[in-house]
């Protein structure tokens, strides 16, 4: 059967990568978390003294792109590819609520974008592949044969991510997680360069009182539609 590319923008927190995880698996596609790449980038950050609290040095995390290498690799447990920067296996370490606080920041450098957008298309170049970000349909893949965006109320959202982080076991306030979800969306909305926008051509998903099922189903029968029409 023909491959397609599949583009998921959105909100943080509205399930994309749940959905699409779920999308690659049924296909037999490749899936990306582009989000885990400008995490790892951030990582990189706070390892090396660029980024903190009261300090963000971007002309030295630019001048040292060239040293970060970001990768991939299916982990048959988990059933999804896990990140690596340097070789260095970093799933667990991109999720705290640490660095989703200085991810927006870094994901707003023009340098960094251009850096990982040309890695996502090269990943993309033979179809085939779910991927999921803020610019997917917009930048990346402005012609891919389906593109989706996901939202949901930020109080949805706050909780859902609330959830995910006691479940792993880290000591926060709903309150604290509101308040990221709400400034991610603000600076994610308005920077300068790849502004999260709804695709021209984008089908918008509301999945805030959505199940998994249901939200799957749906979209199952987008990819349908668009596998026949391709
Ligand atoms: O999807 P996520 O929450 O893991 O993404 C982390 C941050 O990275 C988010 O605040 C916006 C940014 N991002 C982006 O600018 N472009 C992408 N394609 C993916 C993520």
């Amino acid at each position: 059967m023909q491959e397609i590319t599949i583009a998921i923008d959105g909100f943080s927190s509205t399930g994309k990568s749940t959905v699409a995880k779920q999308l690659a698996k049924h296909l037999g596609y490749v899936y990306v978390d582009t989000g885990a790449m400008y995490r790892a980038v951030t990582y990189y950050a706070m390892q090396n003294g660029f980024i903190d609290a009261s300090n963000f040095n971007v002309d030295g995390l630019v001048t040292d792109l060239p040293k970060i290498e970001i990768g991939f690799k299916f982990n048959p447990e988990k059933g999804f590819a896990e990140v690596y920067l340097n070789g260095e296996n970093i799933e667990k370490q991109i999720r705290t609520l640490e660095v989703s606080s200085f991810v927006s920041k870094v994901a707003a450098i023009s340098e960094v974008r251009k850096k990982l957008v040309e890695q996502q298309q090269k990943m993309g170049q033979d179809k085939g592949i779910v991927m999921d970000g803020r610019d997917i349909g917009t930048v990346v893949f402005p012609d891919a044969e389906l593109k989706l965006f996901m939202t949901a109320s930020p109080e949805t959202r706050a909780e859902r991510r609330y959830n995910e982080l006691i479940e792993r076991g880290d000591n926060i306030e709903y309150e604290a997680v509101l308040k990221n979800v709400q400034e991610r969306d603000y600076i994610d909305s308005n920077r300068e360069d790849s502004p999260l926008v709804k695709a021209e051509g984008a089908i918008e998903i509301d999945n805030s009182k959505m199940t998994l099922e249901e939200q799957f189903t749906k979209i199952l029968q987008l990819v349908e539609v668009a596998i026949k029409q391709n």
